[in-house]
């Protein structure tokens, strides 16, 4: 080989790693944001007798996929686009409407259905000290949910989270698609387990009454999901 065209191999060499090394460093840089629409990790009719297959088609398939694809809409072109779910609502009281209702329809509902399941698992040791600590008892727990849960009015969730404040279990609420992640929640905190009290939850099956609807909830909660996001919580914080 020449000696001119050595010297014009290095040459070219030198730029592709550099290209290659740019690149990676850009691709890096960059949150992953993957806004996905994911599969309902069980059958519409396995929480049945306790919710029936109907209304968890309806729920899923027509109005969490709305909240998603309209989510999808209010981010798509703006400077959210690339941002991650905690990330925009942690600055959500700057965002339009349509990203904190949608935003919060779109995350809530997955919340939702992870900690429901027809197989419902046992409570961590971990997870019952901290409910006993709060609460007093997990019997207490649930009655203090099941208030919650009941004095909502009209839409919105109620919560079992991990306070931002003091790092102890606390139930809340909040209204209409708003979560415990945003800017504007009274309480913040972690999600550990939520119940949708839209109508659009019980209504087909349990009409007005939705203290029965809250009742039959406790026979589905998923607590091996609910374990599992506490222990990712006590991760974060060693
Ligand atoms: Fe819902």
């Amino acid at each position: 080989m020449k000696t001119i065209d050595f010297k014009i191999l290095v040459i070219m060499t030198t730029i592709i790693l550099t290209n290659v090394t740019a690149n990676n460093s850009e691709a890096n840089d960059k949150p992953i944001v993957k806004h996905e629409f994911p599969a309902l990790p069980y059958a519409y009719n396995s929480l049945e007798p306790y919710i029936d297959a109907q209304t968890m088609e309806l729920h899923y398939s027509k109005h969490h996929k709305a909240y998603y694809d309209n989510f999808i809409k209010a981010i798509t072109g703006t400077e959210l686009e690339n941002k991650e779910l905690k990330e925009i609502f942690s600055g959500v009281s700057k965002a339009s409407a349509a990203v904190r209702n949608m935003g919060g329809g779109y995350y809530n509902h997955v919340i939702f259905w992870n900690n429901l399941s027809p197989e419902t698992g046992n409570i961590s040791i971990d997870l019952a000290k901290a409910i006993d600590e709060s609460f007093g008892s997990l019997n207490n727990f649930k009655e203090e949910f099941n208030k919650a849960s009941s004095s909502v009015f009209g839409s919105g969730w109620a919560w079992l989270i991990v306070s931002e404040k003091d790092n102890k279990l606390k139930i809340t609420t909040t209204p209409n698609q708003d979560n415990t992640l945003m800017d504007i929640a009274s309480e913040k905190g972690t999600p550990l387990l939520t119940i949708d009290v839209w109508e659009h939850a019980y209504y087909l099956k349990y009409q007005n009454r939705r203290a029965e609807y809250i009742n039959a909830f406790w026979n589905v909660v998923n607590w091996t999901e609910v374990n599992k996001r506490y222990e990712e919580w006590q991760k974060s914080k060693k």
